[in-house]
């Protein structure tokens, strides 16, 4: 598709769509935010008026122009490098943690047993809600990330998917509420700062600051969980690469960024087209929702050496798997601190890792997931 079809029109019906390939047009797509549009608003689609749903809506992900910006401001403070280093001690803990249990277990599931302990722990620790709920937060996320969110707001494709993501959604949002009316949680503190903190003293609406919440936990845990997972992964399918990261687990930082261009956690992102643009001869209209391929641009061979090799020392290695302008990741920093804290420790603290059965992979096309992966280490 990259050589032939650089821009490719999927039609029609409720698919219909254009998709971006190469990397330096999805890298200028997501630098011109006035052309191609975050405003999921404007896309249609689900419904904004169900309250089990508006978190689909109010979040800076979704918003463009001074919406987001306003929203993004907001919640940068929780995520500034200052306040990500904050965390090392509490991601090594969880780490170590984890690590410990699964040395002294047999196989177990790598996306559950290990991953997602570490990255819903670690989310949990920044929003401040309480350790003993995280199983049931977890299951609400891998609900939501398995592709219940990607078509809640399409219901059409898969009804019963999308009525199980409704229904995680609107428990989720109904727990946020809660929380926020109960003086004490800890938590607290954040979320009046994130309430208070518009730029002209005005306050996020309660909508916007749900959201905000909703938004974070799902970000924070399955795309990190996804990135853990398919780093082991690539140890298995490289094990020449595997065994020079063992004997060096200086390269470690590298290979996790070599597992972010290779199995980039969020293939495709969306955008919507504010008016005609001519891209390589074809017509993108007004109106026209464009899909862009990050996956497919990070093994663009006009900017990476042997895409499809695993090289942990690739240098520049500038892989667009966070995204790249407005939006690009706001939790980069702590999803980098976490997947390469369990990288050096899956390096230094075992020998090898076995994958035990196939792995499981999860049904949204929007994202590289894996739902179980059996491991020994
Ligand atoms: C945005 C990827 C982890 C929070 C994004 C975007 C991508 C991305 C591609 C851009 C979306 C767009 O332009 O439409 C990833 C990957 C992760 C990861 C691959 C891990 C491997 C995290 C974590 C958090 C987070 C740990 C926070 C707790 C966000 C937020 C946005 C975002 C809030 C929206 C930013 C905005 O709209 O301005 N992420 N993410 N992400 N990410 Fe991440």
């Amino acid at each position: 598709m990259r050589e032939e079809h650089p821009v490719y029109h999927l039609s029609p019906g409720l698919t219909d769509s254009w998709h971006i390939f190469r990397y330096e047009d999805v890298r200028q797509l997501l630098l011109s935010p006035d052309v191609f549009s975050s405003d999921r608003g404007l896309q249609g689609g689900g419904d904004m008026a169900d309250a089990n749903l508006s978190f689909l809506f109010n979040n800076m992900i979704s918003a463009s122009g001074d919406k987001h910006r306003r929203l993004r401001m907001i919640a940068n403070r929780a995520f500034m490098a200052k306040a990500i280093e904050a965390l090392r001690p509490a991601v090594q803990n969880v780490v170590d943690t984890r690590m410990e249990i699964a040395l002294q277990t047999g196989d177990f599931d790598l996306v559950e047993d290990f991953a997602a302990q570490i990255t819903v722990a670690m989310i949990c620790e920044v929003l401040g809600l309480p350790p003993e709920d995280m199983d049931q937060i977890r299951q609400w996320t891998a609900v939501l990330g398995d592709n219940s969110g990607a078509v809640t707001w399409l219901p059409e494709l898969d009804p019963a998917l999308a009525e199980r993501g409704r229904l995680a959604g609107g428990e989720m949002t109904a727990y946020f509420r809660d929380f926020l009316s109960r003086p004490g949680w800890s938590g607290e503190a954040l979320f009046a700062a994130f309430r208070n903190a518009g730029p002209e003293g005005e306050q996020l609406s309660e909508a916007e600051l749900l959201s905000m919440a909703m938004l974070l936990l799902l970000a924070g845990n399955e795309t990190t969980t996804n990135l853990i997972t398919n780093f082991v992964r690539l140890l298995d399918a490289f094990p020449d690469q595997a065994a020079r990261l063992r004997a060096d687990p200086a390269l470690a930082d590298g290979a996790v960024e070599e597992t972010l261009r290779m199995r980039n956690s969020i293939r495709n992102i969306d955008r919507f087209a504010l008016q005609d643009v001519e891209m390589h001869g074809v017509t993108i209209p007004k109106g026209a929702r464009v899909v862009v391929w990050l996956t497919a641009a990070n093994r663009d061979p006009a900017v990476f050496d042997d895409p499809d090799d695993f090289k942990p020392d690739r240098s520049p290695n500038r892989h667009l798997a966070f995204g790249q302008g407005a939006h690009m990741c706001l939790g980069a920093a702590l999803a980098r601190m976490e997947t390469r804290t369990a990288a050096h420790a899956i390096l230094t603290r075992t020998s090898r890792v076995e994958l035990t059965a196939p792995p499981q992979l999860g049904v949204n096309a929007n994202f590289d997931n894996v739902t179980r992966q059996m491991v020994r280490f």
